[in-house]
């Protein structure tokens, strides 16, 4: 049922021009509402999804060192994180740095409101004398705000988040946080590694269908937010990984003929028989792949951090001086 006639006009938007395709393709943000965010904290938590506690391990076991490579100068620094999210991982970083003494502000970007709202009330509990500012915005225009500040930056975008981007779409906007980067500045990426396919496989097609539910979910939200129609008992959740592109791709299939009407566009969307909406990508790199993103990006390596199993890595860029 719609509770009120004001749709949110990006997903409105991005509703009708991804379902107008041909392939159908919906953008991954629109998985992040409310229930969507719930939906993807229980997937961190999944047995299945060994991505979460990989970066964990990075992030406890190699913090201090993370710290070395801002705090030479003792000056003090801006943490600016792009798609915080609920921001536990960061938080070990968050309380190490504060332990530290050292000065520096926390800026938590991220599309979702709610989980914003979530982060810094928890912070505010579990970190009181932090410094935070938080920012609820898409990335691209977060970076707009990058450029205004005079501190030292660490700017992080960990949890594989950019492997929701294809290989392309993550050189340009690596491309553009590399310019709104002073020298002194430095970017930590976490990115997902090329392992064993089936351990992959199993990540995006758990057993308990956490994973499918939030996909999903993507219909659901269409439901609540724009007056849709889906019956989701004639969808499926299909993932799949492609060990040689090192690309994930999560879809949504129709299993029959079917016209799916949506109140907010005021049309009807038809479905053949095993037509599929394509809604994720989540892309896996190998160290090759890391190099050749940081060269066409103009930037250099400056730290690996590994997982003890090299199922993820940290990597530490600054820009590059040639
Ligand atoms: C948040 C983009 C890192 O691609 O692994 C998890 C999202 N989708 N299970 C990922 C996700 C399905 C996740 N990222």
């Amino acid at each position: 049922m719609i509770q009120t006639n004001t749709y949110s006009a990006e997903v409105l938007k991005a509703v009708d021009i991804g379902l107008s395709r041909s392939p159908k393709r919906l953008p991954s943000w629109l998985f992040y509402d409310e229930i969507g965010d719930k939906i993807f904290q229980a997937i961190m938590r999944m047995p299945e999804y060994y991505l979460t506690g990989c970066e964990f391990e990075i992030l406890r076991t190699k913090k201090d060192q993370i710290l070395q490579h801002v705090s030479s100068q003792d000056r003090p620094f801006q943490l600016v994180e792009l798609g915080a999210g609920d921001g536990t991982k960061t938080e070990v970083l968050l309380k190490h740095f504060l332990n530290q003494q050292k000065e520096f502000t926390y800026v938590p970007v991220d599309i979702s409101e709610a989980v914003l709202h979530q982060l810094v009330s928890r912070l505010g509990r579990t970190v009181p004398d932090l410094q935070v500012q938080p920012q609820n915005t898409l990335y691209h225009q977060a970076l707009k705000l990058l450029s205004d500040r005079e501190e030292r930056k660490l700017i992080l975008f960990m949890g594989a988040n950019i492997g929701n981007m294809s290989v392309d779409e993550a050189r340009q906007f690596v491309k553009q946080i590399a310019e709104h980067m002073n020298p002194d500045d430095l970017l930590m990426v976490g990115f997902d590694l090329k392992k064993d396919p089936r351990l992959i496989q199993a990540a995006y097609d758990d057993a308990g269908g956490i994973t499918r539910e939030f996909n999903l979910n993507l219909l659901a939200r269409i439901n609540r937010e724009l007056g849709g129609e889906f019956d989701l008992d004639y969808f499926n959740h299909y993932p799949y990984y492609d060990p040689e592109s090192g690309i994930t791709k999560s879809y949504l299939v129709s299993t029959v003929k079917q016209q799916v009407y949506i109140e907010a566009l005021d049309k009807s969307v038809s479905f053949e028989p095993w037509e599929i909406i394509h809604t994720e990508v989540s892309q896996k790199y190998d160290m090759t792949m890391v190099n050749t993103l940081a060269r066409h990006a103009g930037l250099e390596v400056v730290d690996k951090l590994y997982d003890n199993k090299k199922y993820f890595c940290d990597v530490i860029f600054r820009v590059a001086d040639y």
